[in-house]
């Protein structure tokens, strides 16, 4: 540092990173009006561009910036080049995977949540804050129809709270010598949990996958006398994981029989709600995942079943006491932390220490319209995939692989006679040309050794119009495929 910069002619100056007020409002002007144009364009927009990506990635390696760039370019590179190479998961006819279409009401909450860059993981840090995303967990909880003093945290996205879960489980029911430990699944089971059990610390053969009955649910015998064996050979059976609606299919475990399986054992039972658990706002959802709040945890997704942006999840507890005992240390540079149950510190819950306040983005959403705007959408979502489930019964040659059983519904085309090489080969092409068109973005699966197509409705975009293209698509496109391929 030479004296000259010291005596302050440098560090004298604001700082060209402290914007004023006129510089702000540019900034968020110049943002929000290509926001609009984008938003007010989904409809005629792709669902998907999948060509130019590579070509476009190695065009954007560059070196670090010396100096800096007008933002109006920087916006026009990323509205007008950058942004639609990609899958299109905002649009009405994303729907693929599990979409969610993301609130612009949850980015708004971001704008505010980053602006004012509030700490939140511990609770004397910003005490009204902290009870905004205490709020939400606490809403959540009532959706799933937990008991008043369940709670739980944020995390940023299923998986994560499906690793918390499997670590939780593990602290609490498994000794320090823990590898004798086995965890019970559907062999329909989304990645996320082999995966969480690798990370805390299994050997992947600890996990069993225990086989799907024709509507594609775990077979609930099948895990009892799985249980029963590994308990014969001297293994520690601890963690019980049903489904409240897989990614294939959207299937849900029997869970009440579940919960009774894993309270015989004196199991953990842990439900992956995070596709499906947000049904349980409408009257169909709660009656199919009866059971579901007799899990000792679930996961639960706000960016699928509540359109949120991406990077909201939630792990749910009916003991909060059971993360606490978890994840809970101590270090002497940090603030004291609340002994009074009433309040919650949520670093003493959960792996992480700085984080962003996730908690606004739901809550400015919900506190916006309520609740009953969310459950209908569900219910919309519910009887448009009902909708398509019939008319694609209607289309010759195509049959139906798994019917709704949430907003998901898998169908391939039927050749009689073909082997499964050829009839997979024929629905990848057949899937290949419905998304070609561009009016939607249609993703499969395999079950079994058969590969199916699946339409997940799941947007706040989706409409029946949207759903007439969709089938009209599906048809056309069988339509081309008569005949030997
Ligand atoms: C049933 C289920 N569980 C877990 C996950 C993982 O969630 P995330 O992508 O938020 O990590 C998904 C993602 O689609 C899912 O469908």
């Amino acid at each position: 540092m030479t004296e000259d910069k010291r005596s302050g002619s440098v560090y004298d100056r604001r700082s060209p990173l402290e914007l004023d007020g006129a510089a702000m409002r540019a900034l968020v002007d110049l943002a929000m009006a290509r926001i609009i144009e984008h938003i007010d364009t989904l409809e005629r927009q792709p669902a998907a561009v999948e060509t130019g990506g590579a070509e476009l990635a190695r065009s954007l390696v560059e070196s670090l910036p010396q100096t800096g760039t007008p933002p109006a370019e920087l916006m026009e590179l990323l509205f007008e080049r950058v942004i639609p190479v990609s899958y299109n998961t905002a649009s009405a006819g994303y729907l693929a995977y599990i979409p969610g279409g993301g609130l612009l009401h949850s980015a708004v909450a971001d704008l505010i949540a980053n602006a004012v860059n509030r700490y939140v993981g511990v609770w004397i840090a910003a005490p009204g804050l902290v009870q905004l995303e205490a709020n939400v967990v606490r809403w959540f909880c009532q959706i799933v129809g937990y008991p008043e003093d369940a709670g739980g945290v944020l995390t940023t996205g299923g998986s994560l709270a499906n690793l918390f879960a499997l670590i939780t489980a593990r602290r609490v029911r498994l000794p320090a010598d823990f590898l004798a430990g086995t965890i019970y699944t559907s062999a329909d089971t989304h990645h996320s949990i082999q995966r969480a059990a690798v990370l805390a610390g299994f050997p992947p053969a600890n996990v069993r996958d225990i086989p799907v009955d024709d509507a594609r649910r775990i077979d609930v015998r099948a895990t009892a006398r799985q249980i029963e064996q590994d308990r014969h050979d001297g293994l520690l059976p601890f963690c019980l994981v049903g489904n409240a609606g897989t990614t294939n299919t959207g299937a849900i475990d029997d869970l009440d029989g579940l919960a009774s399986l894993a309270a015989e054992f004196a199991l953990w039972f842990h439900v992956d709600a995070a596709y499906g658990g947000f049904f349980a706002l409408t009257e169909r959802g709660r009656a199919r995942m009866a059971g579901l709040a007799r899990a000792d945890s679930m996961s639960l997704d706000p960016h699928k079943g509540l359109f949120l942006p991406y990077g909201t999840g939630s792990l749910l507890v009916r003991d909060p006491e059971t993360l606490w005992q978890a994840h809970s240390v101590f270090a002497h540079y940090m603030p004291a932390m609340q002994e009074d149950h009433e309040f919650v510190d949520f670093t003493q819950i959960s792996p992480e220490l700085s984080r962003d306040f996730r908690g606004l983005r739901a809550w400015l959403p919900i506190k916006m319209h309520g609740i009953d705007v969310f459950r209908d959408q569900l219910d919309e979502k519910l009887d448009l995939t009902e909708w398509a489930h019939q008319r694609l019964r209607e289309i010759s040659d195509v049959e139906i692989v798994a019917p709704p059983q949430l907003s998901v519904v898998a169908f391939r085309l039927r050749r009689p006679g073909w082997d499964a090489t050829r009839l997979n080969a024929l629905n990848r092409e057949f899937m290949r040309r419905i998304n070609a068109r561009g009016n939607v973005y249609l993703t499969g699966t395999m079950l079994g050794p058969d590969f199916a197509l699946r339409i997940c409705v799941l947007s706040f975009r989706t409409h029946r119009d949207r759903m007439e293209t969709c089938l009209s698509d599906i048809e056309q496109a069988a339509g081309t495929l008569v005949g030997p391929a």
